[in-house]
């Protein structure tokens, strides 16, 4: 392939600025991305169900609920780990504690969350405790990107399996959270990923509006496939599956925005959607700028560059030759 000028850069330089420091702003610090959770978890809990992630609908014609449609994307990520009853697993960035719970409950597994909100695991655990199941489910306040491996209860080799939904996105360091989770799977163990994916490079405005649901989203810009197809490798992993299921849960940026305007962002008509109708930015109008963004999700959620991974990986059985 020809060169490209240096002093052009080229689309995947560009989408490297992008990923590292949206703007110019520094990455969101972990601090900042449990204080979003502290402060909106009674909204974002009550979105769907308990479940913090998007939906997946089978096609155009699937009138599924929000909570069916999120209950069904945790089905899909869970299923990819062939979960058998007694195993141990980790749900990494386990918001509210729904998706754990709905393993626990329908595999006979154990479940560690961990979440970077104290108000998150407060609730998980009274959710647990509701449930009946402490005995199965523990939820803690951990960082993945600073996890004390070898430490209980994230021992070493210690999990049969992992997930990951729509966390790593908040994450500065990606491959150092995948890496560290690496190294708390038993030999064979899988990890599967969930998360909104940056499918090709945004220029121009585009790239600014990216920008700014990120800051509102506390973000550090978006991965694109190669970020994600790196942190499996640095992590030692074996990329099993990538698949970009990002028209299945597109809806739910209409779902969401609905309901982040009913719960005191301006909103706006969340179904307007489009430039024009939504006014195009997430400005930060009464100190909130998550539910302030509620009228720009509409925007987002039709951007074609915007899709969401489906991504399962495996720490290999014996160590490489
Ligand atoms: C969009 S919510 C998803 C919650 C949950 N996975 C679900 O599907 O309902 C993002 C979650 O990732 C967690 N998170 C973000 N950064 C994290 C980090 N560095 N370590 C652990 N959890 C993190 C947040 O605290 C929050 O629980």
């Amino acid at each position: 392939m020809e060169d490209l000028p240096r002093s052009a850069p080229s689309d995947d330089e560009e989408f490297r600025m992008h990923e590292e420091s949206p703007a110019g702003k520094p990455a969101p610090s972990s601090e900042d991305v449990g204080r979003l959770y502290d402060e909106n978890t009674e909204v974002v809990d009550g979105a769907a169900g308990g479940n913090i992630h998007s939906g997946y609908w089978e096609s155009a014609a699937d009138r599924s609920s929000l909570d069916e449609a999120t209950d069904r994307l945790t089905d899909l990520v869970t299923g990819r780990l062939s979960v058998e009853p007694g195993q141990r697993l980790l749900d990494v960035g386990c918001g509210t504690g729904s998706p754990a719970l709905r393993v626990a409950a329908g595999h006979e597994a154990k479940v560690v969350g961990i979440s970077v909100s104290r108000e998150e695991i407060a609730l998980a655990r009274a959710r647990a405790a509701e449930a009946g199941l402490t005995g199965r489910v523990s939820f803690a306040y951990a960082d993945a990107m600073a996890l004390p491996v070898g430490t209980e209860p994230f021992g070493a080799d210690s999990f049969h399996g992992a997930w990951a939904i729509e966390s790593l996105m908040h994450m500065s360091d990606r491959a150092g959270a995948l890496a560290a989770v690496a190294r708390t799977l038993r030999p064979g163990g899988r990890l599967v990923v969930a998360d909104v994916l940056l499918r090709r490079p945004v220029h121009g405005e585009t790239a600014q509006f990216v920008e700014q649901m990120c800051q509102a989203f506390q973000a550090p810009g978006l991965p694109g496939p190669e970020e994600y197809r790196d942190a499996v490798r640095q992590a030692g992993l074996e990329l099993l599956e990538f698949t970009d299921i990002g028209e299945n849960v597109r809806p739910t940026y209409r779902a969401f925005a609905r309901i982040l305007a009913g719960a005191g962002g301006h909103g706006g008509p969340a179904d307007g959607g489009g430039e024009g109708a939504d006014g195009g930015g997430a400005a930060e109008e009464d100190g909130n700028e998550f539910l302030d963004s509620a009228d720009a999700l509409p925007r987002f959620g039709d951007l074609p560059e915007i899709g969401y991974v489906l991504l399962v990986a495996r720490r290999p059985s014996a160590p490489p030759a």
